[in-house]
């Protein structure tokens, strides 16, 4: 095949559009997999997606499409490849997107434009891709099509003439849209003569073969047996099976120039393979394909077990859990103070950034126990990172968003209509403001109508400081936490009230208190059991009484000295919750 007879193109939309389903029955159409006799939604293969009934791994596959087109019959070869739908994974779709030269953009004809089509347009649309409104879900009673079209028109300033409308339940529709990926976009524009370049766009692992990738040759050709080089890694390979997904592994022994399809090369885990990174063939010189980003990690998450003999077991099952996603990482360290009296204890944080002394060094910080304790070690400014939020909702509930934007330190960047009816709205967020609850709290007080999406932006200076949490004046390292000044007395007092509600009584005082530096902010005392020691002393001798109590009020003392306290997981994750 050559490029001119090839099409690479992906689906994107909004959560629930309707994605997996048309691009079942394309495959269906196609004859790629049987009518009903494929998985339902094909492409939505791993467990872990069906079981949260999203996408989250782009999955790629193959197509054969005769067409007449310019007024000859011909076969052409489609390659649509599929992007995670859901806000955490931009990156993935813009590498998913950087191998295609178009996309279908799937809006439900009842819910209109989302925030995720949204997001999704203008990563397409600076990829500089030929876009295909397909206005989907017609079959519905609340389809409203010209409604859509108008907002097609408004908010991406697309021809409302050259949409499809579709049903990809009822079949309405489809058969214009392969005739339309095919006439509209445009072949990959690689160079069959230049050396191998070929994008890596996904990867995973498979128990017989080992670590597969998913590739876009985007120059040259790719053989099996031949050796292959990583810019990200330079590690190098023999390739030792090469083919195309229909929509299963299909060995072909060569990928030529704008193909897509599978590499094995012997990759020992998938942390090897890089999202976005260029493959060569070792020994040739070419330019890596722009693009490429190291993970980044802006989200962790401390994992304790309750009981320090369970380490191993935690850390094992920790490693089975990530191994197919080389976007985690994991990384051990301990922790002297945490308590007892949970299975697994987890504990999520987003990173800072510190300058500590004025030094022009600034230090990533991710958890609040790496700052500096050493009193001639001053912070002198931090930053944390942000992100851009866009939200979409129905215009009533535009007063509920602002209010909770500005407690989450949101800075309001736009704030437009959409239609007559919704309001698309941007903010600038601390990450930290929504790692924890953002988009439950988003989705309740907009009885489930706000759609939400985010994207990356810079760190931000940011009044930032240590919160700690003292047990009878011991600090516990695990639940201190990094707060904006403004909101310490506040987080502090709620963090020591929720802490009372969960830790059970014991036969000595407890003292909680939230604390920055020396300062104590907030206090709690959970008071003992009193046993009472009076009652097997009868009569009325004072000073006996008085004896008793003197010395249970000693044995106290001394029970708040060296008691430990039990901390429930409960109490964790109320902790987290609102921090
Ligand atoms: P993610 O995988 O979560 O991104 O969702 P998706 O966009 O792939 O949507 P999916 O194909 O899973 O469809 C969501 C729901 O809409 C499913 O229950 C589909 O059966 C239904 N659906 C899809 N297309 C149509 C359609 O044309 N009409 C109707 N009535 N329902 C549809």
């Amino acid at each position: 095949y050559p490029p001119d007879k090839i099409r690479n193109f992906s689906i994107i939309a909004h959560v629930d559009h309707g994605k997996s389903t048309l691009a079942d029955r394309l495959l269906e159409l196609t004859g790629t997999i049987r009518k009903g006799h494929g998985q339902p939604q094909y492409l939505d293969k791993l467990q872990v997606e069906r079981e949260r009934g999203i996408t989250v791994k782009a999955q790629t596959a193959t197509m054969f499409h005769q067409h007449n087109f310019l007024g000859t019959d011909t076969k052409f070869l489609l390659n649509l490849i599929d992007t995670p739908g859901h806000v955490d994974f931009n990156y993935e779709v813009s590498r998913s997107l950087a191998a295609c030269q178009g996309v279908l953009l799937v809006v439900d004809a009842a819910q209109g434009v989302q925030a995720q089509t949204v997001a999704n347009f203008y990563l397409a649309f600076e990829a500089n891709l030929t876009i295909i409104p397909i206005i989907n879900k017609i079959d519905q009673p609340t389809a409203d099509p010209d409604r859509v079209k108008e907002q097609l028109k408004s908010i991406f300033d697309l021809d409302p003439n050259e949409a499809l409308l579709t049903s990809a339940k009822t079949g309405q529709g489809l058969e214009l849209v392969l005739p339309a990926v095919i006439e509209r976009i445009p072949p990959p524009p690689g160079d069959s003569s230049s050396p191998l370049r070929m994008l890596l766009l996904d990867s995973y692992y498979d128990e017989y073969k080992g670590v597969i990738c998913h590739v876009a040759v985007v120059d040259g050709a790719l053989r099996k047996g031949e050796k292959i080089s990583s810019a990200a890694t330079g590690q190098s390979y023999e390739v030792l099976d090469v083919g195309i997904m229909h929509p299963e592994l299909t060995q072909t022994g060569v990928l030529l120039t704008g193909q897509v399809g599978y590499v094995v090369s012997g990759m020992r885990s998938t942390k090897e393979a890089r999202v976005g990174d260029t493959l060569y063939h070792t020994r040739s010189t070419v330019k890596p394909l722009p693009g490429f980003k190291p993970v980044k990690h802006m989200v962790f998450a401390g994992l304790y077990p309750a009981d320090g003999s369970d380490f191993e077991a935690l850390s094992h099952a920790i490693e089975r859990l990530t191994c197919n996603d080389a976007s985690v990482s994991v990384t051990k360290e301990s922790s002297t103070a945490l308590g007892l009296g949970s299975d697994v204890v987890s504990w999520a944080c987003s990173i800072w950034m510190f300058s500590i002394n004025g030094l022009n060094s600034k230090v990533h910080i991710q958890n609040p126990a790496m700052l500096p304790s050493n009193p001639k070690q001053r912070v002198t400014a931090c930053w944390e990172p942000t992100v851009i939020a866009t939200i979409i909702i129905p215009s009533e509930y535009v007063g509920s968003i602002i209010t909770l934007c500005s407690e989450r330190r949101g800075e309001q960047l736009e704030y437009s209509f959409i239609d007559s009816q919704r309001a698309l709205m941007k903010y600038r967020l601390p990450l930290r403001e929504i790692v924890v609850d953002f988009y439950n709290e988003l989705k309740s007080i907009t009885s489930g109508y706000a759609s939400f999406d985010y994207e990356e932006a810079d760190y931000q200076a940011s009044d930032l400081v240590k919160l700690d949490i003292l047990l009878n004046g011991q600090p516990v390292d695990a639940m201190a936490t990094i707060v904006h000044r403004l909101k310490a007395q506040r987080v502090g007092r709620e963090l020591v009230e929720k802490l009372k509600k969960f830790i059970d009584r014991q036969m000595f005082e407890i003292t909680i208190q939230a604390a920055i530096g020396s300062k104590v902010i907030a206090r709690e005392t959970i008071s003992a059991m009193r046993k009472n020691v009076l009652a097997k002393c009868y009569g009325g001798d004072v000073t006996r009484k008085r004896k008793l109590l003197e010395k249970q009020k000693e044995g106290k003392k001394r029970m708040k000295r060296v008691g430990s306290v039990d901390i429930p997981q409960e109490a964790f994750h109320e902790l987290l919750k609102g921090s």
